[in-house]
Formats: structure tokens, C-alpha cells, sequence
């Protein structure tokens, strides 16, 4: 199989006017990444190393999408929407490069899983010429019926076309087809528009191809893997199917999910065995976690990377460039961006630090902060290793605190302190004996003055 070519033709040019928004439907996200670059992935896994996107609606915005996701992808432009077949056909120039499968698919259909194209392609391998992948939806309404006879596919017929009868059939097509590559253009050239709709459907292909003695046959992925997304509520509804396929890989990868249901992966996070997740954790783009990690409940991330053994959170938040070495802690209400927290080196409560490096073994006491930003540059605060930095200090950069060094609670740091120093940055305490009792006499005779 894996000597076979294939390109996947990716179907987007529709405008998807029910998700009632400025952004082309297929661009709306699921764990982060576009329904259609889950789609561009599944093919991809499938083996489909050449894809086709078809856009339309939007082009411009699909295009500079794509060049992202699927930087080798190449886009056919679909001007006017005249049906599956015609899009397919868009794409022209690339199915007639040659290639031994053709795997057609929907940009709307973000859960289709890499078994199921796999599956189609083998039928092919075994000399089917077209491939059509169904599913049983709990409600057939609006789908496409697949008519079999004898094991074999003879037609697809849409709901509008139906008869009462074939209304009936609970088999529906997913909307993913594989076709041979040698018989591709043929079949779809041979696609009239005389239907309840006046399109050209792709799905003629079938009655087309068995009329011809071709191999037709159907196979049936889950209702799941086929679920199409039309509006804001079936993109929550697939979010939440991935997100629940994700949890159980990961837990099944090692990982513990105390609440599963509660904690939210990106398309892209991994995370190594033996980490704990407490509830109501969200990994954004982007984050890395080595093994045997805390992660304590509520913490948010973002581009951040979490080596083996290290403790974050309750509500820590992570963002770009948090680099934690192993053995690092990260505690409640800590904010960390583009940082890097050496071995061991602790930051544990209500502290931010930002463009800084702390050096192994640190210790960072409650509420210091790298001021890093005048209002318009960022500037780099080091801290070196074993440094200990006093409460409610203000590191104000750039600056560099050396080695071991140690700076007083509620310290204003502007110059840098060197190794094994010890750094006073805030005004002397006064202390007046006596003082409190007499300014108490004072105001408490000026109020009874006042009432009188
Ligand atoms: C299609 C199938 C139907 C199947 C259903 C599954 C056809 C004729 N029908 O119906 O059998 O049960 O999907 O969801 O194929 N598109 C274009 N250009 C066009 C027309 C469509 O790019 O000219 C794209 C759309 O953006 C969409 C996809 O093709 O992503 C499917 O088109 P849609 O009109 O939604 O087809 P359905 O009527 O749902
Ligand atoms: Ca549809």
C-alpha cells in the first residue's frame, strides 16, 4: 500500500453561511488548529502525502490559512459553487498528475479518523474503483443514501431524490470517497446536474462507475469520525469528542486525569507519562510536558515547556516561552512568560517574571517582580543560581543579581548586585517608642470634640 501515490482532494469553498460569521467555516478551530487542517492530518496519516484544497468563499483568508497548515498544499480556486463533483474537478490539473488513490473529503468533517481513509484505500488496493465511506447518523435526514445490491454499491441518492422507499435506508454517505486515480477524471467528467438541486454531484460517480462494470463498494466509519460541522453548536459538540478522544489517549499514554472532563488539550500538547493533572487545567498551543509533572488545578499554558518532575500551580498561568528545567515549582497566582526557571529554582507565590532567566536552585519570595517593560521596550532580568530574592521585591531591568546573591524584602532593584552580595534597595525603618499611644489620645479626643 504504502508504495501507492495519493493525493487528497480537500473540498472548502462553501461558505458555511449557519456558523454566521466573517471567518470561512472551515477555518473555525477545533483544539486549536482549523477543522480543515484536521482534515489535511487525517489525510495525511492516511498516507495521502499530495493534497488538493478547493476554496471559494473567502480564498484569500483559506490561502493564507493553508500556508500554514498545509505549506505543501495546493489550492484550486472554485468560482462558482455548482456542486461536489464540480469542486472535485476544480482541482483538474492535480488528479491528472497520476496518482493511485484519490481521496476525496470535506473540509467540514474535522473528526475523520486516518483508519477509516485507510480502510478505503485498501479497498482500492484490492481493485475497487470507487470507495464511498458511509455511517449510520441517528437521524439520516439530509444525507445521502447509499443503495447497495449484492454486497456491492450501485447508487448514492440524495434525500431530495429519494423515493419514499430508499428514504428508509439508515446507511448514509459520510461525504469521504476514495477513487482510483486511473479512473477519476472520466467518472467525474461523465457528472450531469439533472437533480432536485441542479448540481453536479459528486456522488453520481457511483451509479456511473457500476453501470460500467467498475467495482463499487461501501465501507462505515463511526457516526463520530463522520460528524459534518454547520453551525456553532456542532463545533462544540466536535470539540468535545476530540477533546474526549485526547483525554483517554492521554491517560491511556500514562498520564492521570483526576477530572478528565475538566481539562482542555490543544491539537498539539504532549505530556509525558506520570504526570498528574488536577481539574480545570487548559493547555493552549504549543506546550511540552517531560514526565512525572504537578499540575495542580486551574493553571492556564500557553507555548510553554515543562521538563520531568516539576510542580505548577494551583492557578498558575504558563505563557510563551516559560521554560521550566526539571524539578522546577511554579506556585499559586505566578505568572511566567519568556522565561527560563533553571533546576530546582522555586517561584512560588504571587510573582511574575518576565524575559528572565532564575538560576538553579533560586529562590523568588512572594510578590517580587521583573518589571521588564518601560511602557516601550522589554528589557532582561538574570538571576543567578542559589539567588534568593526577598518578598515584594521590584527587579527593575535590565538588571543581573549574581550568584547566591540576596536582596532585602521590598527591595526597588535598579543596579545589578554581584555574586554573594547582599542588596538593601528601600528605606530604613523608624521606630518611635511610645509614638502610637500618643497619636491615639490625639485623634480619639479630636472625634469626641467633633460630635459634641
Ligand atoms: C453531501 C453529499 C451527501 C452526504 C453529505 C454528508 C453530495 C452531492 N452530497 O451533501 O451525500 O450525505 O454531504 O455531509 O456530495 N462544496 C464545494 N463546492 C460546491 C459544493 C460543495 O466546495 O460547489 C463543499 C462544501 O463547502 C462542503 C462539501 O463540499 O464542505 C459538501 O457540500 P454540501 O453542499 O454541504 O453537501 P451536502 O448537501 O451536505
Ligand atoms: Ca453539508
Amino acid at each position: 500500500m504504502s508504495q501507492r501515490s495519493c493525493l487528497s482532494v480537500i473540498l472548502a469553498a462553501g461558505e458555511g453561511t449557519r456558523m454566521k460569521s466573517a471567518l470561512p467555516k472551515v477555518l473555525h478551530q477545533i483544539a486549536g488548529l482549523p477543522m480543515v487542517a484536521h482534515v489535511v492530518k487525517a489525510a495525511e496519516a492516511a498516507g495521502a502525502s499530495s493534497q488538493a484544497l478547493v476554496i471559494g468563499h473567502g480564498a484569500d483568508e483559506m490561502r493564507k490559512a493553508a500556508a500554514k497548515f498545509a505549506p505543501k498544499a495546493e489550492t484550486f480556486v472554485q468560482e462558482k459553487r455548482l456542486g461536489t463533483a464540480h469542486a472535485v474537478l476544480a482541482a483538474r490539473d492535480a488528479i491528472s498528475k497520476g496518482y493511485n488513490d484519490i481521496l476525496v473529503m470535506f473540509g467540514d468533517t474535522p473528526l475523520i479518523d486516518a483508519d477509516a481513509l485507510t480502510v478505503a484505500r485498501l479497498k482500492l488496493a484490492e481493485g475497487a474503483a470507487v470507495v464511498v465511506i458511509g455511517f449510520r447518523p441517528p437521524n439520516p435526514t439530509g444525507y445521502g443514501r447509499l443503495i447497495e445490491k449484492g454486497g456491492k454499491l450501485i447508487a448514492v441518492r440524495e434525500e431530495k431524490d429519494c423515493s419514499a422507499e430508499e428514504r428508509k435506508i439508515g446507511f448514509c454517505n459520510a461525504g469521504m470517497m476514495a477513487v482510483a486515480g486511473s479512473q477519476a477524471l472520466t467518472l467525474l467528467d461523465a457528472v450531469g446536474n439533472k437533480n432536485a438541486k441542479g448540481e453536479y454531484y459528486l456522488t453520481d460517480i457511483v451509479e456511473i462507475a457500476s453501470a460500467q462494470g467498475l467495482d463499487v463498494v461501501a465501507t462505515e466509519a463511526s457516526f463520530e469520525s463522520a460528524l459534518g460541522i454547520n453551525n456553532r453548536a456542532e463545533l462544540a459538540q466536535a470539540e468535545g469528542i476530540w477533546q474526549a478522544r485526547r483525554r483517554h489517549e492521554a491517560m491511556l499514554s500514562g498520564v492521570t486525569l483526576i477530572a478528565p472532563e475538566t481539562v482542555y488539550f490543544s491539537h498539539d500538547t504532549e505530556i509525558g507519562a506520570d504526570t498528574i493533572v488536577e481539574p480545570n487545567v487548559w493547555f493552549g498551543q504549543g506546550v511540552k510536558i517531560a514526565t512525572g509533572a504537578k499540575i495542580h488545578a486551574f493553571s492556564h499554558f500557553e507555548g510553554a515547556t515543562i521538563a520531568s518532575n516539576c510542580e505548577v500551580g494551583p492557578f498558575a498561568r504558563l505563557r510563551p516561552g516559560a521554560d521550566l528545567k526539571n524539578k522546577a515549582k511554579v506556585g499559586n497566582f505566578c505568572e511566567v512568560k519568556q522565561a527560563t526557571i533553571e533546576e530546582g529554582a522555586k517561584v512560588n507565590h504571587l510573582t511574575y517574571i518576565g524575559d528572565a532567566r532564575v538560576g538553579a536552585g533560586a529562590n523568588i519570595g512572594a510578590g517580587a517582580i521583573t518589571c521588564n517593560y518601560d511602557g516601550y521596550s522589554k528589557f532582561f532580568t538574570d538571576i543567578g543560581e542559589g539567588a534568593f530574592i526577598g518578598s515584594n521585591s521590584s527587579l527593575v531591568a535590565p538588571v543581573t543579581i549574581g550568584k547566591r546573591g540576596y536582596i532585602a524584602s521590598g527591595s526597588v532593584i535598579t543596579e545589578s548586585v554581584p555574586d554573594d552580595a547582599l542588596a538593601f534597595g528601600r528605606a530604613r525603618q523608624k521606630t518611635i517608642p511610645g509614638k502610637a499611644k500618643e497619636l491615639r489620645e490625639r485623634f480619639a479626643s479630636a472625634a469626641a470634640a467633633k460630635k459634641k
